[in-house]
């Protein structure tokens, strides 16, 4: 996603500035070329040494340094930077920023940049609810400058409130957002992931091995895209990505409820959702005794939810997974046209690197137009980027 990508991790004199050492290998292992700016106040916190090791780029302390400044040093940054990241930003920083007072290497830089700007806050509660501070933070929001919102917590010192940094995955996923361009703005999709559970009884269900990974990528993606993402998810171990909304659901039937429920507001509609075909006719209320050899459940057949959607007269723009172990494009192609469709994205999931509960995938997209594109192994990242950008591009036609 950051491959190459040149960004400039400033980082404040505050006690979260050890943070941005997480932020940095997070960027680092993304594949951003990373070079970071230290006010003075942030070397009372953390080393040079520390940020330098783990950039494997020099780290800038001083804007009269007499080898940087050879070239210019300050400017030759602020013109490379695809991104310009503060984090922690202090309100002293922001406030100089706001005030268009350059006078260390830090806000010299960032004076001097076309690129993005994105502040991570960090600060006491009652600095960060200061009308002063609250006025410079909106100037800035106003010019363009883009924040990651600190949350609530217990703060180093010791108060109690807004004002803590937010954590280093929330602003990795701000620094994609930045750079990625906005080809689904003000668009509704809902998404649906993972596994649905259908109980046997209080203690049993039946499911399967989706993890969810697959309809969370595709949610993060969408929402770094400009689209209004609604995830409906079933039981999973991951955590909610940032700006979406998520709706939280075990079985079938429930994700069934909840999709048919916000279908109305929708231009897109994505099911990675692994769903239950069927369901124990019955579930018991007390837990199943052992007693006999062998025990049959009977099962009921559950709402496809896809297929009913294919039904609706003026409805969104349909996206459908295909999780099979044989014929993958012969099967998927029949869901395609069974479910009325306008894509479908085929997986073989006996593979080892593909399918349920990997990092990994391999698809292959079927249109209702006929045309196909085969995308070989990749990141499920990388495939719900391919995914979108077809529903990005079919979707000014459709
Ligand atoms: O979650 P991960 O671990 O990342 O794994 C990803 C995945 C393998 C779950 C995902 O890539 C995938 O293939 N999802 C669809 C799984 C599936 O249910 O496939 P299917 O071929 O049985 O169903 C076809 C389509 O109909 C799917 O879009 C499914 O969501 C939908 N369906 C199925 C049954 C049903 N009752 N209602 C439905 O809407």
């Amino acid at each position: 996603m950051l491959t190459n990508k040149k960004i400039i991790l400033g980082v404040c004199g505050g006690i979260a500035a050890y943070k941005a050492i997480e932020l940095l290998r997070l960027l680092t292992k993304a594949g951003a070329d990373v070079h970071v700016i230290m006010t003075r106040a942030a070397q009372e916190f953390v080393t040079p040494l520390t940020f330098q090791t783990l950039s494997s780029n020099p780290v800038h302390t001083e804007l009269f340094n007499l080898i940087a400044e050879r070239e210019i040093g300050h400017i030759s940054l602020a013109d490379q930077a695809d991104l310009f990241m503060i984090v922690p930003a202090t309100a002293n920083v922001i406030g100089k920023i706001a005030a268009g007072i350059a006078d260390d290497m830090l806000t010299t830089t960032v004076m001097a940049t076309k690129a993005p700007v994105l502040f991570a806050p960090a600060m006491n509660v009652n600095m960060f609810t200061n009308r002063i501070y609250q006025e410079n933070e909106q100037k800035l929001r106003q010019l363009g400058y883009l924040f990651v919102d600190p949350i609530r917590g217990s703060l180093a010192c010791g108060w109690q409130g807004e004002g803590k940094l937010a954590s280093p995955e929330s602003i990795f996923e701000g620094a994609c957002a930045a750079l990625t361009a906005k080809d689904l703005p003000g668009r509704t999709i809902l998404i649906t992931a993972g596994p649905t559970r259908e109980e046997i009884d209080p203690v049993r269900y039946i499911s399967n091995h989706s993890s969810g990974k697959m309809g969370y990528a595709l949610a993060r993606a969408a929402c770094r895209r400009g689209a209004n993402v609604l995830l409906i998810s079933g039981p999973t171990a991951l955590t909610e990505p940032d700006g979406v909304r998520v709706v939280n659901v075990t079985s079938a039937s429930e994700m069934h409820h909840e999709v048919m429920a916000h279908v109305g507001e929708c231009d897109v509609i994505i099911k990675a959702a692994a769903v239950a075909d069927y369901r124990p006719l019955v579930r018991n209320a007390t837990k199943i005794k052992k007693k006999s050899d062998s025990v049959t459940i009977e099962l009921a057949k559950n709402p496809d939810i896809l297929a009913e959607l294919g039904k609706i007269h003026h409805r969104p723009f349909l996206v459908g997974f295909a999780a099979e172990t044989d014929a993958l494009a012969a099967n998927a192609e029949k869901k395609l046209r069974e479910k009325n469709l306008d894509m479908i994205v085929a997986n073989d999931v006996s593979l080892a690197d593909a399918g349920f509960n990997v990092d990994t995938n391999r698809a292959l997209l079927l249109f209702r137009d006929g045309s196909s594109s085969d995308c070989g192994l990749m990141s499920k990242e990388q495939l719900a980027g391919a995914i979108l950008d077809h529903v990005a591009a079919r979707l000014k036609i459709h």
